[in-house]
């Protein structure tokens, strides 16, 4: 019988790439495989509405957190979100490796009152969500789709940052309390992504586990802090945004085996502790 020789050199670590690596995903996906090979790559290293620069493969694994976030944006301009979210999935597809790719809650009408699932039809109400629908499409049928919501983490521009300033600055802070859904801490979506590239493609759902609107977690952020600002809970239709959203976008997985994130109390927690 014959054994392999161990390699002196021990098990060649993976040569994984991560775009948009200056985003907030894309930071704490740095962050979570800082024990690999990573190639970061940031909006201006590589403008993913272009085709992917020479000399990037071999490449193990493409984690593509790129993509156009800014949801009110997307209704004045689609063609340029599009070219973005659809056109940049495709780039980033192209590049042969296996590929991570990333989606949102946004893809769906929030119409429903128990939570989405991978099998839930989508019917994206904003310019954003449908380019993001688009974005798994260009995906392909091999890639990891993985529909995330509500992120936030240490860096970037996210709400838990928003309200945490505001809230030093104001008495009181109008929030919307008519979409509910679930807050996820970019860290524990990145530790999730470790688990979720052993287990077959195709959509997966990871969110934070429980839910709420964004007037509770407003003031759970306020009383984390210890801070004294009041909370105005108000309709959605009293900030008139340009984008619609979901109402209730609540994500779970029916699939077997499916990693679990921690609950958003602890996400939130976990990012504070980083922040102050
Ligand atoms: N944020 C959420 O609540 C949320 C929810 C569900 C799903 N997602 C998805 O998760 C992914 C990561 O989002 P995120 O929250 O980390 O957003 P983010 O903090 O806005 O990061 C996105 C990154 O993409 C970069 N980018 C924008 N246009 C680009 C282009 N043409 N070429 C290359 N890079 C470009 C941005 O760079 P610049 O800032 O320099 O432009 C930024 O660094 C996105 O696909 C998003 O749709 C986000």
């Amino acid at each position: 019988m014959e054994h392999a020789e161990p390699d002196p050199l021990g098990p060649r670590r993976r040569r994984l790439l991560v775009t948009g690596a200056g985003g907030q995903l894309g930071t704490a996906l740095r962050r979570a495989f800082a024990d690999e090979d990573v190639v970061a790559l940031t909006h201006a290293d590589w403008d993913v509405a272009l085709p992917p620069p020479a000399g990037l493969a071999p490449v193990d694994l493409v984690l593509h957190a790129a993509g156009w976030t800014n949801v009110d944006a997307a209704e004045d301009d689609p063609q340029g979100a599009a070219a973005v979210n659809v056109g940049g999935t495709q780039h980033a597809a192209e590049l042969g490796a296996p590929l991570v790719h990333f989606s949102t809650d946004y893809v769906f009408d929030g119409s429903k009152r128990t939570p989405y699932v991978e099998s839930d039809g989508p019917n994206p109400l904003s310019a954003y969500g449908r380019t993001k629908l688009a974005s798994e499409a260009a995906a392909g049928d091999d890639a990891w789709i993985v529909r995330t919501s509500w992120l936030f983490g240490e860096t970037g521009t996210n709400f838990v940052r928003t309200i945490l300033r505001l809230a030093q600055e104001r008495d009181e802070l109008a929030v919307v309390d008519d979409q509910r859904g679930c807050p996820t801490y970019v860290g524990h979506l990145a530790a999730a992504v470790r688990e979720l590239v052993e287990l077959p493609r195709g959509v997966w759902h990871l969110a934070a586990d429980g839910d709420c609107t964004w007037a509770e977690l407003a003031e759970t952020i306020v009383a984390e802090v210890g801070l004294r600002c009041r909370i105005r809970r108000i309709a959605s239709a009293e900030l008139a945004r340009p984008a619609p959203r979901p109402a209730y976008s609540v994500l779970r997985s029916e699939r077997p085996g499916a990693p679990r994130l921690p609950h958003w109390r602890e996400g939130l927690r976990a990012c504070l502790e980083r922040l102050l």
